[in-house]
């Protein structure tokens, strides 16, 4: 059988279709990327804003077609909108043959061999699919997943319905995972998680597993994502600094920049907080860059909470972050208290932040010029083709004008200008052991 699958949302649910690719990994079954030529299309979805389930739900009508085309065609809808919206899907949209939720995936190989119609929305928190080996397409840098779900309880979000209780994975399979990459040719890692510092495996840590991670050979460099404040030890910002392998990059969701919503979304730390973390982070840890997560519009933010959020900025510096619109979701605690910003107003302070963001990854960006970085090749950029790209520790994207540096590779290069996206930089030549500082210069 040919299965094509199509992926919404995060990483977490990309590394779920590896997962789903890997447990698919036998002779009944193919995976291919043409979907005209599929047996089966998987819809791998999204539920955390009502704007992903549109276009998730509006690709599933638009396959309704092909199967018409296609009689005997398997159309499967998997992940957080499964478990969100399953019921209604599976009771209205008859033409949808499974709904499997992201505790549910176990039995898919069964399911689509015995050709039934089938639903599977329950949470299981005993499933963790340890013994699963993802199958990634090529890339820099491969998702292994280090825990599923989420015990936080920040009223906005649908997560902990959607993938359930947090339940974290064995360190022994995650090394074995990681040594498994190695040999598969990876260098890198990212570690993922809905909340990765909240790690916890029989006692041992986050900190201790990224020691244990650093210490595999052969690795070059580690990424984790995404992280909650509250979880940002003293302890994990020392191995950050500590271990060389463990790049100097924190995605650290902020959410607002006000304490009156903060305290509404349950975040359980202030902006105060959150200001400290970020900076003992920057003064220990070399060449951190940060990154986050805004959302505007949530109820009850007041133009004086906007503008809140716009200082936070300022003074944080980020090295860049995402904006989204408050995108009401029920199940959660923050769909009682109703959706009162005007969806003009959203837009407006949306644009406002987004735009401070981009002028601090700018600035930020900018202090790079002059300086020497170590970036990992990723491939042939594509407007082009004399240049590569890579990527610095800080994960800022980097262009080089080279058309001969295999993928992977690591190499220095001086930054000769910057964008708000992206890096340019140059060879530089390099010996090593390096060369001895020149004396310094006379008075
Ligand atoms: N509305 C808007 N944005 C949301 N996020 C989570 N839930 C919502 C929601 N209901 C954002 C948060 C989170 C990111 C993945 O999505 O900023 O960090
Ligand atoms: Fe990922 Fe959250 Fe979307 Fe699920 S709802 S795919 S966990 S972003």
């Amino acid at each position: 059988m040919k299965v094509h699958i199509k992926t919404y949302g995060c990483q977490m649910n990309k590394y779920d279709s590896e997962l789903i690719s890997g447990l698919l990994k036998s002779d009944d079954f193919e995976l291919i990327d043409d979907i005209e030529k599929a047996d089966a299309v998987l819809v791998n979805t999204c539920a955390v804003r009502e704007h992903a389930e549109n276009r998730a739900l509006s690709n599933i009508s638009q396959l309704q077609n092909l199967k018409k085309r296609k009689p005997g065609m398997i159309l499967g809808v998997l992940g957080c909108m499964s478990k969100h919206l399953g019921d209604k899907i599976f009771e209205d949209k008859t033409y949808v043959d499974l709904v499997l939720g992201p505790d549910s995936y176990r039995k898919l190989p069964e399911i689509l061999n015995s050709k039934k119609r089938y639903k599977d929305i329950e949470s299981r928190y005993d499933e963790s699919y340890t013994d699963i080996f993802p199958t990634r397409k090529e890339g820099i840098s491969a998702w292994v997943a280090i825990s599923r779900g989420c015990d936080e309880e920040c009223s906005y979000c649908i997560v902990p319905f959607t993938r359930g209780k947090e339940r974290s994975r064995p360190v022994n399979n995650i090394i074995d995972e990681i040594k498994r990459l190695l040999d598969e040719g990876f260098k890198e890692v990212t570690l993922i998680g809905q909340n990765v510092n909240s790690y916890n495996y029989n006692g041992l840590d986050f900190p201790e597993l990224l020691e244990k991670v650093s210490g595999i050979e052969g690795l070059k460099r580690i990424r984790f994502a995404t992280s909650h404040p509250m979880n940002l030890s003293d302890r994990l910002i020392d191995v950050m600094a500590e271990e060389k392998t463990v790049c100097p990059y924190l995605h650290l969701p902020v959410q607002s920049g006000s304490n009156k919503i903060l305290k509404a979304m349950k975040r359980s730390y202030t902006v105060e907080k959150y200001i400290e973390i970020t900076e003992k982070a920057k003064i220990k840890i070399k060449d951190l860059a940060i990154t986050t997560d805004i959302i505007s519009g949530f109820p009850g933010e007041s133009e004086d909470d906007h503008k809140l959020n716009v200082d936070l900025v300022k003074r944080v510096e980020f090295d860049g972050g995402f904006t989204f619109k408050y995108s009401p979701r029920d199940k959660t605690e923050a769909y009682t208290f109703g959706d009162d910003v005007p969806e003009k107003v959203k837009i407006r302070r949306l644009k406002e932040i987004s735009e401070v963001l981009r002028e601090c990854a700018l600035k930020k960006n900018r202090e790079w010029i002059g300086k020497v970085t170590e970036i990992m090749i990723e491939g042939k950029s594509k407007r082009d083709n004399s240049e590569v790209f890579g990527r610095t520790g800080g994960f800022k994207k980097v262009i080089l004008k080279h058309n001969n540096l295999s993928v992977s590779t690591i190499i220095p290069v001086l930054i000769k200008n910057a964008t708000s996206q992206t890096l340019f930089g140059e060879l530089i030549e390099y010996s090593y052991p390096p060369k001895a500082d020149p004396p310094p210069a006379e008075e």
